[in-house]
């Protein structure tokens, strides 16, 4: 009886020492579950952690087994994110992220004169791949360009197969007679089109009319057109003012219009006079009279000063203003003393 109560009562006292303490709620690692969690456990219970989809661990214990004392082992397990592949390089564009770890997304964009084939942006899954398959940038082409009425294909050097690439160009010229309105070079766009194309047109002027005192040449032609070109001319004494060459602009007018300008007869019998930075004869050097345009400069005195100074006159369309303070004296007046001789103010 006694033994068997005895061996009752040790057997209560083992199991006393054998239950021990309760563990508590075990420490929470960040990305992990634990199985089974409770707020109590028996000394012998075993917990098991396990990482959340898309973390994992290193070597390290996961399970435990709540011991006699009541105290959870030192736990040094840790879930990390699963890392994607590098996908930190896009040629011809830029790759936007902060860590190719699960869940993050990254997102791509190409450079200018390029273009996304593919998508703009994947997410790091939880087995550690792409959602979808990395894109590339490939160049933005634009089709062979049109061509202008009345125009030729005069540049064009496709540098992708048929097809040109951004900043590509082409350029144009108009057919004769036609002028060119706009820009003669198109240019390929980031958006795969060209830009603007110029226009031709036909452009026709007038025939020029005679100028008074002179002629005009003109091709032996019904019409005239855009750069067709005329020659002006004067008759003798006259001289062309504006060029001898008029073209028909791309607004169907002569470049110029040039006239016949008459020349000078001076009323000046003797002086002498600067011309052209010389000091001349007046009488000598434009005995036949002054063409038009032309100009010289008259001496005159300053009489309370006894210098003199110039003053500048032209022979324009056959009147030339003598300058007022310019004296001619008469030839018997031999004993004063022309102004061209006195001494500059
Ligand atoms: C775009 O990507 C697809 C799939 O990767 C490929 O077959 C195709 O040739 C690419 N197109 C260009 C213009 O790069
Ligand atoms: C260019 O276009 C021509 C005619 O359309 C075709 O015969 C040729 O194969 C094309 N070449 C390329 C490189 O695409
Ligand atoms: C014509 O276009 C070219 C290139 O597209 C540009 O460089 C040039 O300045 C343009 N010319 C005019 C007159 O607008
Ligand atoms: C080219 O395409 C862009 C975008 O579609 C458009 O805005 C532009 O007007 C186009 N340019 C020409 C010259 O057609
Ligand atoms: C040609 O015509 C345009 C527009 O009518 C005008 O602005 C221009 O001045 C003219 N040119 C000449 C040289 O007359």
């Amino acid at each position: 009886m006694i033994s068997l109560g005895l061996i009752l009562f040790s057997s209560f006292l083992c199991h006393v020492a054998i239950a021990g303490r309760t563990c508590p709620k075990p420490d929470e690692v960040p990305f992990a579950t634990v199985v089974p969690l409770k707020s109590v456990y028996e000394p012998g219970d075993q917990i098991l952690y396990s990482c959340l989809p898309g973390y994992r661990s290193q070597l390290a214990t996961r399970r435990f087994t709540c011991p006699l004392t009541g105290i959870w082992p030192v736990n040094t397990l840790r879930c990390q994110p699963r890392v994607c592949p590098f996908a930190g390089i896009l040629e011809n564009g830029a790759v936007r992220y902060t860590t190719f770890e699960y869940p993050n997304t990254i997102s791509f964009a190409c450079n200018t004169g390029f273009y996304l084939n593919g998508t703009n942006s994947v997410k790091c899954t939880v087995e550690g791949r792409w959602s979808q398959e990395l894109p590339v940038c490939a160049p933005v082409t634009c089709p062979p360009p049109p061509v202008p009425n009345f125009a030729k294909l005069m540049v064009y050097k496709p540098s992708s197969g048929n097809s040109s690439v951004y900043r590509d160009t082409a350029g144009f010229e108009c057919l004769p007679n036609y002028a060119m309105f706009g820009n003669d070079t198109i240019t390929c766009t980031a958006h795969g089109n060209w830009t603007k194309l110029p226009e031709c047109r036909e452009v026709k002027c007038p025939f020029p009319s005679r100028p008074e005192n002179g002629f005009v040449n003109y091709p032996a032609k019904q019409t005239l057109y855009y750069k067709d070109k005329v020659i002006y001319g004067c008759h003798d004494t006259y001289v062309l003012d504006g060029p001898e060459e008029v073209e028909c602009s791309k607004l169907g007018n002569w470049s110029a219009q040039p006239s016949c300008k008459a020349s000078c007869k001076l009323s000046v019998k003797k002086a002498t006079v600067l011309y052209k930075g010389e000091r001349v004869k007046l009488q000598e050097q434009f005995k036949n009279g002054m063409l038009h345009g032309e100009k010289v400069s008259f001496f005159c005195k300053n009489k309370e000063k006894k210098c003199s100074y110039t003053e500048e006159t032209q022979c324009l369309d056959g009147t030339i203003e003598i300058p007022k303070c310019f004296k001619e004296h008469s030839s018997l007046a031999f004993w004063k003393t022309d102004a061209s001789d006195v001494q500059p103010c």
